[in-house]
């Protein structure tokens, strides 16, 4: 009997390619043979002796002591790709939102008081704050061409935008491959000065660190957008704030809130939900614990 410890909710779909007479499998449990989660952070957990694999059901891994693990020879298995529908139709739902000034007015209309006559020479007065830009014929700046990158390109060109990409590590040639009629950029800042939106889809690392910041956002062109579903950190939040409140940047869309950013007019946040569907959580389960089980029955490590 397999004990399969879940650290976060696991989509029942996907535990269910563990089959419970070979598999038991709890939120609390003692001598696990695997552990799968999806945000947990495990850097400060004591790891029990008996542990031979964890899944995350999600493609980054940066919650997970990885050094620790490849010392321990315990293998790490994720779900690049499984998810990235989901995200890519989250910086989609971004960009509109931030473009047609969606959450401000939804907030405008909420709050109108009186009677419908009353609303109605309200909304007359008020409905020319929020007047918004078209995305045909504007710039999206995609940094990181993996599975969710290239999504995004692909349907901001079928919305008739125009697409830059870069990724340090992936060619220009293999980027028009996987995503058609995607100009390229030099650098990041050589992107960064020719877009109207740009969005990350990067892991955090020292190279991607406040790859966002105030000296950068100088040479960035008037009313740009952020978005930000990647990491907290990529874009430095405060070096923002200050630039929307300075009318340098038009508006900034963060799956990370915090207490700097929930208030803000110009600012979007959302509670870290890109991957949140019904569909990407299922997807995510059924490849890390397909993954996870082919390594605890047969020792193989296919990692996807
Ligand atoms: C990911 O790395 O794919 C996401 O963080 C997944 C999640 O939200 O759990």
């Amino acid at each position: 009997m397999y004990k399969i410890l879940t650290l976060n909710n696991i989509s029942v779909t996907g535990l269910d390619r563990l089959p419970r007479d070979n598999y038991e499998i709890a939120s609390e449990i003692t001598h696990p043979d695997a552990i799968l989660l999806r945000s947990y952070k495990m850097h400060d957990m004591e790891i029990p002796a008996s542990l031979k694999a964890v899944g995350r059901a999600g493609a980054g891994v940066n919650n997970i002591p990885v050094d620790r693990m490849s010392e321990l020879g315990i293998p790490v298995f994720n779900a690049p790709g499984a998810n990235a529908n989901a995200v890519k139709e989250l910086v989609l739902t971004g960009m509109l939102l931030a473009s047609r000034n969606i959450c401000p007015a939804w907030d405008f209309a909420r709050n109108l008081e009186g009677d419908d006559a009353a609303i109605s020479k309200a909304v007359e007065a008020g409905k020319k704050n929020f007047v918004g830009t078209e995305l045909p014929g504007r710039t999206l700046g995609v940094i990181g061409l993996g599975a969710i990158g290239v999504l995004v390109c692909n349907a901001a060109k079928a919305l008739g935008m125009n697409v830059i990409g870069y990724d340090p590590d992936i060619s220009v040639q293999r980027a028009w491959q996987l995503s058609s009629d995607v100009q390229s950029a030099s650098s990041v800042d050589d992107l960064l000065s020719r877009v109207d939106y740009v969005s990350f889809h990067v892991p955090l690392i020292d190279a991607t660190k406040h790859m966002i910041n105030a000296d950068r956002l100088k040479n960035m062109k008037d009313g740009v957008v952020i978005l930000n579903f990647a990491r907290n950190g990529i874009v430095d939040d405060e070096a923002v704030v200050k630039a929307i409140d300075a009318g340098k940047v038009g508006g900034y869309v963060c799956d990370f809130p915090s207490n700097l950013l929930k208030n803000h007019d110009k600012v979007v946040t959302l509670p870290h939900m890109g991957a949140s569907t019904r569909e990407a959580e299922e997807n995510c389960a059924i490849m890390v614990a397909d993954q996870v089980r082919e390594f605890l029955e047969n020792g193989n490590v296919h990692n996807s």
